[in-house]
């Protein structure tokens, strides 16, 4: 039996020993940020957008890297090794670290790095469409910061779970979809345009997603950002949502209006196999670097 390696402050420990102390401010007052990355045949998935949107994060929250971005990036690699990681997610968090308790900013805690890495399989190029449930979007108004403040996620999640449902789309005060509890929403409508939310404070920025983009002018869609309702997505020919661990995740039925037969639609099966191309290409073009 394999054990699993967690990394914690420049030490790879036992998974089952792993741990921070009680007064990291990541405990106490969710003053972190994390990100999720996939690992696809070994490789890291968009492994330089999570890096600038960890970057991003730690910036606005003026939490300092807690290393170079060179030496996180061999961690990680590290990590999907030592973890026999084929496919699978690695997670990493920074907080702002060990401090006696008081809100503002300690004056010199140094950051706080966790590591995880482990195996899940993920569906494959054919997947089955999922469910979503709509519920009120109740977090803070800086929701481009990915932080470890994940209480309202984790409340809709429940609620999605309770109802059988995949994802809990989360709806603002207006009535449009700002995205998933862990994903972003789409939507094709009946014209064949893609859309999703612009990217502003109001949700995520997905890694993702902005993949999902470039492969939707590549295969020369109609794209449009912009908040869509919650009618107009149960209106739409197709919805999908999308996240590191979900790439492109089809959507048949939006709080028990069905908008498909639950298979895949064309679009998203054409932005889903993109994804899947895009992962095998990277995995050759290591596995090639590696034999020359
Ligand atoms: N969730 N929106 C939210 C609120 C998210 O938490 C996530 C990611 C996304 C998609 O972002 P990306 O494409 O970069 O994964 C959108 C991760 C997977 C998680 O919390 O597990």
């Amino acid at each position: 039996m394999m054990s699993r390696i967690a990394y914690v402050n420049g030490r790879y420990v036992p998974h089952s020993e792993a741990s921070v102390h009680v007064e990291d401010r990541g405990f106490q007052f969710a003053d972190g940020v994390y990100e999720v990355v996939a690992v696809y045949k070994g490789q890291l998935i968009d492994e330089q957008g999570h890096l600038d949107r960890l970057e991003r994060s730690l910036d606005e929250l003026r939490i300092a890297m807690p290393l170079a971005r060179a030496a996180l990036a061999q961690i990680l690699r590290r990590m999907v090794r030592l973890n026999l990681v084929r496919e699978g997610l690695v997670y990493f968090q920074v907080t702002r670290g060990v401090a006696p308790r008081d809100f503002p900013f300690p004056f010199a805690a140094a950051p706080t790095l966790v590591i995880t890495a482990r195996n899940k399989k993920f569906p494959g190029r054919d997947v089955k469409a999922v469910t979503v449930i709509t519920t009120p979007d109740q977090r803070w108004a800086r929701r481009d910061i990915k932080t470890v403040a994940l209480l309202p996620a984790t409340l809709a999640k429940q609620k999605a779970k309770e109802a059988g449902a995949f994802e809990a789309w989360q709806v603002d005060a207006d009535g449009y979809v700002t995205e998933g509890a862990s994903s972003n929403a789409w939507i094709v409508t009946k014209d064949n345009v893609i859309v999703t939310r612009q990217a502003d404070h109001n949700i995520l920025r997905g890694i993702t997603r902005m993949a999902i983009i470039e492969f939707a002018k590549e295969n020369g869609f109609k794209f449009e950002e912009r908040a869509f309702s919650v009618e107009e997505a149960q209106n739409a020919r197709e919805a999908f949502v999308s996240s590191a661990s979900t790439f492109v995740m089809p959507v048949w039925k939006i709080d028990n209006v069905a908008i498909s037969n639950g298979e895949i639609g064309p679009v998203g099966k054409t932005l889903r196999d993109a994804y899947f191309d895009a992962m095998d290409q990277l995995a050759n073009d290591a596995r090639t670097r590696s034999t020359d």
